[in-house]
């Protein structure tokens, strides 16, 4: 009797289990799945019968790599329009506050988010959505934040929601009203922060629009007893949090990411030493955005070292968005953080599987291992680092999601 659906044989596994050989790895290996997880992996000589006999569906992979399919822990991918002005702005010289202050920035995006249909914003994130899954995404979290109105915010959660049904792949929603003070706003920003507290989370919450909730505790943006209010109400609600932290000055964000026991705290360029020690302690994931440090041309960068020091759990995204990261591969974002932070190519591997998928607080992938979900990537690469040196283009063969093979026919 054929005990598996389909039996990936000839890989070479990259199953990113914390112990044992660099990467997890299995040389020669074979997995198979069952109903949507993985029922065996190892190396292919202990397959205990000849693969047709196993399963229905045989697939000699090549030679490939096959690693957990890569998880996306950041993005903005709902928006309208695009900030090509800003971009050209910004290699003249303006600086991304000086954006923000002039009405460029977030509010410009804002504006054009608000006067987008449903359809329009599910179509553009659509697009983006698909190169993401052609380059080994297999699960990705979609923040709210362009709408920052009721009516705005619920439409993008709304897409959100209806990206992961028509792209049949893991969608995390992340309410992220509390981006910035939209400019009706600007002399009265306790009321949206009522707005925000009172109104659209316990909304947003009824109507399981959002799986978490997020907020920017920064300069240009809330302050932290301002992102305090907003923790509390999202706790209140029953909503796991994030925090956008100390991306353009200190403001003791990371600290109080931890105090809430965030799943993660995200960007860290100017965290402090103490900040670090409490994500630490927290057991909250750090997750680097090499993407909007690249295009920002920032200098300073995460505390890389005091991180790797306090043990805190490092993942990556591609913090996709049209201001500060237009990028879309997660092997894009491996690559800059590996020559612009340092990481070394396994620890980005880890960032973009199982480290994140901690981030979004998911215990059932980012590693290979028999009962987690199937979701895989295969790579036309002779080695696991090779995943994190190309620059441009990817190497994905293919997608798993869930034990189907997309495209079918690879
Ligand atoms: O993660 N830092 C805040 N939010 C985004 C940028 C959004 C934008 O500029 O449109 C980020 O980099
Ligand atoms: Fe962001």
């Amino acid at each position: 009797m054929r005990r598996y659906d389909t039996l990936w044989t000839n890989a070479r596994l990259a199953t990113m289990q914390p112990d044992g050989a660099p990467y997890g790895a299995i040389e020669d290996g074979a997995l198979a799945t069952l109903e949507g997880r993985i029922a065996w992996l190892g190396p292919r000589a202990q397959l205990k019968n000849e693969p047709a006999r196993l399963a229905q569906d045989v697939v000699d992979a090549g030679g490939r790599w096959i690693t957990p399919g890569l998880i996306d822990p950041h993005t903005h991918l709902i928006f309208g329009g695009e900030r090509v002005a800003d971009f050209e702005r910004r290699v003249a010289g303006e600086s991304y506050v000086a954006a923000a202050a002039g009405g460029s920035g977030i509010e410009y995006t804002v504006a054009m988010t608000r006067a987008s249909d449903e359809e329009t914003l599910f179509r553009s994130a659509e697009r983006r959505l698909r190169t993401m899954i052609a380059n080994g995404t297999t699960t990705v979290e979609i923040k709210s934040g362009y709408g920052l109105d009721v009516e705005t915010e619920l439409r993008m959660l709304r897409v959100a929601r209806r990206l992961a049904r028509a792209c049949e792949i893991s969608v995390r929603a992340t309410y992220l009203g509390a981006h910035v003070i939209p400019p009706e706003y600007n002399e009265h920003r306790a009321e949206y922060v009522d707005l925000v507290c009172n109104v659209m989370l316990p909304r947003i919450a009824r109507e399981n629009l959002a799986d978490a909730v997020d907020v920017f505790c920064d300069t240009i943006a809330f302050t932290p007893r301002e992102a305090a209010r907003v923790l509390d109400a999202a706790v209140a609600n029953g909503l796991a949090v994030k925090v956008h932290a100390d991306q353009i000055a200190d403001t003791g964000a990371a600290s109080l990411a931890a105090t809430y026991r965030a799943l993660s705290a995200d960007h860290l360029e100017r965290t402090n030493e103490g900040g670090v020690r409490a994500l630490a302690e927290a057991g909250t994931v750090a997750v680097l955005l090499p993407g909007a440090y690249y295009y920002l041309r920032e200098t300073a960068k995460p505390p890389l070292d005091a991180l790797r020091r306090c043990g805190v759990a490092i993942a990556l995204a591609t913090d996709c968005n049209p201001g500060t990261s237009p990028v879309l591969t997660l092997p894009t974002a491996m690559n800059l953080a590996c020559t612009l932070f340092g990481l070394t190519p396994q620890e980005s591997l880890a960032a973009v599987t199982r480290h994140a998928a901690r981030a979004l607080g998911y215990d059932d992938r980012g590693i290979l291992a028999v009962g987690r979900r199937c979701d895989l990537a295969l790579w036309d690469v002779a080695s696991a680092a090779e995943l994190s040196y190309w620059l441009g283009a990817s190497r994905c063969a293919g997608v798993v999601v869930a034990g189907v093979r997309r495209p079918t026919g690879f």
